[in-house]
């Protein structure tokens, strides 16, 4: 064998290696949170807001959120879903949870950030989102026409949709130099 070949096959043998010790050894493999899609999901959950993905809250703030009771008052509207579609929304929210992954790296942080007793109803309560998004003025989101609140996330984060929330794919609207005005 020449080194050409020796060097081939060590990637060749390594690449695969290194996947599988990320995946027993359970190292985040992903910076986002898994872009899942679920057509019931988006159907009933994305007319007020964008559907949020799964990863951004565990389990049990989803199972939560989904109660008959608690989506008959949803944030001061009504959220109700034919139940068959609660039931597959509750399903797919639940086992795809924060608290379900070990390759997406916020969901991670977002899970530990959660004391074990705390049933979070929303992203922005979370402590690892407020100490984000603790030092955005006032005026570039309740003042801002544009955004009107944190919870609209996908106003701010250009790729919220494919689950990608770093600093670099932020674009506040009439703010484009946020960077500046924050530090
Ligand atoms: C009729 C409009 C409407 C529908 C339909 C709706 N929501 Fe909401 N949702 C809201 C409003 C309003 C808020 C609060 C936004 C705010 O505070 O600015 C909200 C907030 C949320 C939040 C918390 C966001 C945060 O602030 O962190 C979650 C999670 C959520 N909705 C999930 C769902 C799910 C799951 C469904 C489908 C079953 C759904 N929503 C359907 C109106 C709606
Ligand atoms: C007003 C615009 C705005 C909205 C709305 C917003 N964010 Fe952010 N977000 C930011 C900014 C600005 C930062 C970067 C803060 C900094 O400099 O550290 C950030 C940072 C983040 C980070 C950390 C990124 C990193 O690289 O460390 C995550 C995760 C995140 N946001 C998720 C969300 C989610 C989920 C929502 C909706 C529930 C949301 N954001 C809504 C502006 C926004």
């Amino acid at each position: 064998m020449n080194i050409k070949q020796i060097l081939f096959l060590s990637v060749c043998v390594s690449i695969p290696v290194t996947a599988m010790a990320h995946d027993i050894l359970g190292f985040p493999r992903h910076k986002g949170v898994e872009p899942l899609k679920n057509s019931t999901y988006q159907q009933n959950c994305a007319e007020c807001h964008f559907a949020y993905q799964p990863g951004l809250l565990p389990a049990r703030s989803w199972a939560k959120l989904m109660q008959r009771s608690e989506l008959a008052n949803h944030f001061g509207e009504n959220a109700e879903v034919p139940e068959a579609d609660r039931l597959t929304i509750e399903a797919f929210l639940t086992q795809n949870g924060a608290d379900t992954t070990w390759h997406y790296k916020r969901s991670i942080k977002i899970n530990q950030s959660i004391p074990d007793d705390v049933t979070p109803m929303r992203i922005t309560q979370v402590p690892y989102f407020k100490k984000k998004h603790g030092e955005i003025p006032r005026k570039m989101i309740e003042e801002n026409a544009r955004v009107r609140s944190l919870s609209y996330c996908n106003k701010c984060h250009t790729e919220a949709h494919e689950g990608v929330f770093d600093n670099g794919t932020v674009d506040i609207p009439n703010f484009r130099n946020w960077d500046d005005l924050i530090d």
